[in-house]
């Protein structure tokens, strides 16, 4: 898609919750460069509003730094609700994994993995998806994530959440396509980012992709009405067929729980 249709889809603003750094600042970064305008969420300050000078630098779009923890729920509500921008398009991005089993998991990071990677973004594709269906145009990317097609030991949780977004987006893209509005989760694999190389202590899984290739893929699937799921990655593909189509449930639990159990 051509930048200009993609500001006429998409823009005139996007919102990409977890966009300082990692995966979210190269969805940033690829909005940017089809010269749509930013709001961008994360909870350091310096970080975000670095990230955001960059991008206005750069691209020449106008770039809103929103500091707030996507935890808070009502806080979310009111600072979103008083955004005097339009947004066209909300990536959600920002995630919270507890690693470990689930025995040894406190109740609080149990409760915060399911505000910030489940109640959250429900909330802000039901903030911002209600004026896109009133203007006939724009889109939704949840990120989900190879680890949602199954359940997997020392990361239960984490998994449950990504399911949840997934199945969400198939249910919304079908509802809200009529409506003009694309959604679409991005199924990753191992993606190279802060994040992923913190909790990865062994070397990267096979098919691991730089965060700006999932980015810009994910950015053009959406682009070409690609959803409502999107693998990005060959190995990734055959990965998720692997598991979800041809192993069975126990077997696929199994094999994935081989290459989490090393995550600490
Ligand atoms: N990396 C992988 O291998 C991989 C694979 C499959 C799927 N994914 C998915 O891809 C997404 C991004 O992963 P990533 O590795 O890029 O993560 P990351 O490097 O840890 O970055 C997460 C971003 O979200 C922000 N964030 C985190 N918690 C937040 C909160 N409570 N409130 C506001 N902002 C918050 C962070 O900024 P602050 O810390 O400043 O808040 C940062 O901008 C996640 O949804 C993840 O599940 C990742």
């Amino acid at each position: 898609m051509k930048p200009a249709r993609f500001q006429e889809k998409f823009g005139p603003y996007a919102l990409v919750a977890g966009g300082s750094v990692g995966l979210g600042a190269a969805f940033a970064e690829g909005i940017a460069r089809r010269g749509v305008n930013l709001v961008l969420v994360a909870r350091q300050e310096t970080r975000l509003k670095e990230t955001a000078a960059r991008l206005r630098e750069t691209y020449d779009v106008d770039v809103v730094p929103l500091a707030m923890d996507l935890a808070d729920i009502d806080d979310v509500r009111k600072r979103v609700g008083a955004l005097d921008v339009s947004i066209g398009l909300l990536v959600y991005d920002a995630a919270f994994s507890p690693i470990g089993l689930f025995e040894d998991t406190s109740e609080e990071d149990l409760a915060l993995a399911v505000a910030v990677n489940v109640e959250a973004p429900l909330l802000l594709t039901k903030l911002l998806s209600a004026p896109m269906i009133e203007r006939g145009r724009g889109g939704v990317i949840l990120m989900s994530s190879l680890a949602g097609g199954q359940g997997s030991s020392t990361i239960a949780t984490y998994a449950a959440t990504k399911s949840f977004n997934a199945i969400l987006a198939e249910g919304l893209w079908k509802e809200l396509k009529p409506h003009g509005v694309d959604v679409l989760a991005c199924c990753a694999g191992a993606v190279l980012t802060p994040g992923y190389l913190k909790a990865e202590k062994v070397k990267p899984a096979p098919g691991a992709l730089e965060a700006p290739v999932v980015a810009e893929r994910t950015l053009n699937a959406l682009s070409r009405g690609r959803g409502p799921i999107f693998i990005p990655g060959a190995t990734n593909k055959v990965g998720r067929f692997v598991l979800t189509r041809l192993l069975t449930r126990r077997a696929a639990v199994r094999t994935i729980s081989k290459n989490t159990g090393g995550l600490s």
